[in-house]
């Protein structure tokens, strides 16, 4: 069992395919980074799985892929099989944008893959293409009713934006409502990546306009998840609110990321990360699990919002789309 420096058991294990996508989102890297990690870095499937085997081996029980866009990369369903195979019982899911989920749904449900997780930031096209700086929405909206027909569990993501998508929390609330998906609205989080006009809304001002139609009552968190869940009382429906400005979840926290480069990084606001890519191209799974130690070692007690920083600190320099959000 992987147990952190803090006592906290660790079974969530966030892996990073790839930092590119296909997407532009303001929020995230408005702007095509200046250097994109060469492919010859990245690790192969084989390398990421001689390591994610040995995690799941020791308790991870919980595995999500991630990005940049973790579609981009080519034959990623072998990549989901492989994880299957080893363990059919893992909840296995994926966090992805849907632009490229019409062709690949099916291939991701027949190679084990149960969940994913769909950015939707809006319902309006010239809105959607602001935010993602792509004409992307019908896309989008055709790779979310695709993966519903092949029986794929789905969560949406929204992040609302101050004059931007603000106006349409209820609309997106509803599309997911008549759909029977959970929906999750995300507070921004400023990062030195974002385009730095982008105002986010607060956690309260958004509960606000949910509440100038429904009547909600507050459930709390699942478990270790960073999501805080409330019930709409006129019809059932369930929704989540992340808060990441809020540290309340880092004391069950139970995640570590890896990149596609092989950097395990402990917390997602923590920028010291140790890399185990030099051990699993050499097949040595044991000095991998060494470093692992070290980094559970060291995972922090709580992220670094909660230091109460001055506002330009309290940002991160690792990007988004690098350590998978
Ligand atoms: P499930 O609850 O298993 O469906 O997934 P998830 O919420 O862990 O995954 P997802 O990729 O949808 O993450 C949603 C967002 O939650 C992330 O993009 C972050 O904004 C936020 N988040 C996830 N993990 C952390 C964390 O460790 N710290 C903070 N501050 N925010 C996090
Ligand atoms: N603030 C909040 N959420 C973000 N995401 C990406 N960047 C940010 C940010 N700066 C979200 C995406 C995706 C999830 C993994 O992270 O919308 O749904
Ligand atoms: Fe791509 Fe996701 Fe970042 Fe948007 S938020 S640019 S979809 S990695």
């Amino acid at each position: 069992m992987l147990i952190d420096g803090h006592g906290r058991r660790v079974n969530y294990l966030r892996v990073s395919v790839t930092e590119r996508c296909n997407f532009r989102c303001q929020y995230c890297m408005p702007e095509k980074p200046f250097s994109w990690v060469p492919k010859e870095n990245l690790l192969s499937f084989e390398e990421l799985f001689l390591f994610i085997k040995a995690a799941m081996d020791e308790g991870v029980n919980k595995i999500r892929i991630t990005g940049g866009e973790p579609l981009l990369r080519e034959d990623l369903d072998t990549f989901i099989k492989m994880i299957h195979d080893h363990n059919p019982d893992v909840d296995l899911a994926l966090t992805t944008n849907g632009y490229l989920l019409p062709q690949v749904a099916q291939k991701l449900k027949d190679a084990g893959l149960k969940r994913l997780n769909i950015s939707l930031d809006s319902l309006k096209p010239e809105v959607a293409h602001k935010i993602a700086q792509k004409d992307v929405l019908s896309q989008v909206l055709k790779g979310i009713d695709k993966a519903l027909e092949v029986g794929l569990g789905i969560k949406i993501n929204m992040v609302p934006l101050k004059g931007i998508n603000d106006n349409e929390i209820i609309d997106l609330m509803e599309y997911c409502m008549d759909r029977g998906i959970k929906i999750r609205f995300i507070e921004y989080m400023e990062n030195r990546h974002a385009n730095i006009e982008l105002r986010g809304m607060h956690g309260k001002e958004i509960l606000a306009k949910v509440k100038e139609k429904y009547t909600i009552h507050a459930l709390g968190r699942e478990g270790s998840s960073p999501s805080f869940n409330y019930r709409i009382e006129e019809n059932g429906y369930e929704f989540g609110l992340i808060d990441p400005h809020k540290h309340d979840f880092c004391e069950t926290c139970n995640r570590i990321r890896l990149t596609a480069e092989g950097f395990l990084i402990p917390c997602l606001y923590f920028d010291e990360a140790m890399s185990i890519a030099e051990h699993v191209k050499k097949g040595d799974v044991e000095a991998a699990s060494q470093v692992l130690a070290q980094v559970l070692k060291d995972k922090p007690k709580e992220n670094r919002w909660s230091e109460e920083k001055a506002e330009d600190t309290n940002d991160s320099s690792r990007a988004f789309y690098e350590t998978g959000g």
